[in-house]
């Protein structure tokens, strides 16, 4: 693997990040969770973690495959870390990406998934994927419709199984696959996130450790009028999103998507109303 990502720091202007994220389709960028927001995150998912096996079944046997039983999963994480659904999953850091990159698709953009995967020994490569593929219907070429990452909660090193991603590859033919000179290992301190476009070809690498798990988060948006792959609504129910902040509750797509000023129309409305609102008065 002797490609290479650029790197960036958070503190630096959005502008500068995305830039590199267009023309690369991957970046690292350190300090996205800074030291404090870190370790509080990591002791509220541990015990969690713990809780969770590797060895589990998925929706269908292709998803069963992808993942392997090498990997403990958490979804849902808005409803089962605060420090998720009241910090992170509303982190300006993002804002600023997602505006940048999402904002001219959209009227609104939501969180599409925030998955915690905890990468065990011997867990493989993942198949080299388009996070994208997922809305395989989408018509090509589109505008962007994701923006995704895989935030380091250890440190990332290639041995570990870093994220393996493919600088570029978001301009390529389609039928073009990786060559292993095309490919880069994101190593990066904890804390630190490898963001990439929807349609970057990446994998989550391999673990060849004896005993040390790779802990990192996938966390994507989507613009507000696709599926988003995990079921935000009942993943997060709405008992637990009125604790959270207004924010949070956008991005988990309790607001409508009004597109009425661009000439669209509304989803995701409730009795013909914005559900946040609703939220707000104490009616859902
Ligand atoms: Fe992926």
């Amino acid at each position: 693997m002797t490609a290479t990502v650029p790197r960036h720091v958070a503190s630096e202007p959005a502008d500068d990040i995305v830039a590199d994220l267009r023309e690369h389709g991957a970046v690292i960028v350190e300090g996205v969770l800074d030291p404090d927001l870190l370790a509080r995150f990591n002791a509220e998912i541990a015990p969690i973690l713990e809780q969770v096996s590797a060895e589990r079944s998925y929706l269908n046997p292709a998803v069963d495959f992808f993942y392997g039983d090498r990997v403990r999963q958490i979804t849902g994480v808005a409803a089962r870390s605060r420090v998720f659904g009241q910090e992170i999953l509303c982190h300006p850091f993002y804002g600023a990406v997602c505006d940048a990159v999402l904002g001219p698709s959209c009227s609104r953009y939501q969180l599409n998934v925030a998955q915690v995967m905890d990468r065990g020994p011997g867990a493989d490569q993942q198949i080299l994927h388009r996070d994208e593929d997922v809305w395989v219907h989408l018509p090509r070429p589109h505008p962007e419709v994701q923006l995704a990452s895989v935030i380091a909660l250890v440190d990332f090193t290639a041995e570990i199984g870093a994220t393996v991603v493919a600088p570029g590859s978001h301009r390529w033919e389609r039928e073009r696959y990786p060559a292993p000179d095309d490919l880069a290992s994101a190593e990066m301190p904890a804390g630190a996130a490898v963001l990439y476009l929807g349609s970057t070809i990446h994998a989550g690498g391999r673990n060849v450790t004896a005993d040390r798990w790779r802990r990192g988060m996938h966390m994507s948006f989507v613009v507000g009028w696709l599926r988003t792959e995990d079921n935000n609504y009942l993943s997060t129910p709405p008992g637990v999103a009125r604790t959270l902040p207004r924010r949070s509750q956008e991005l988990l797509g309790y607001a409508a998507h009004d597109a009425i000023a661009d000439g669209g129309g509304y989803l995701g409305t409730v009795d013909l109303l914005d559900p946040i609102e609703l939220l707000a008065q104490g009616k859902l």
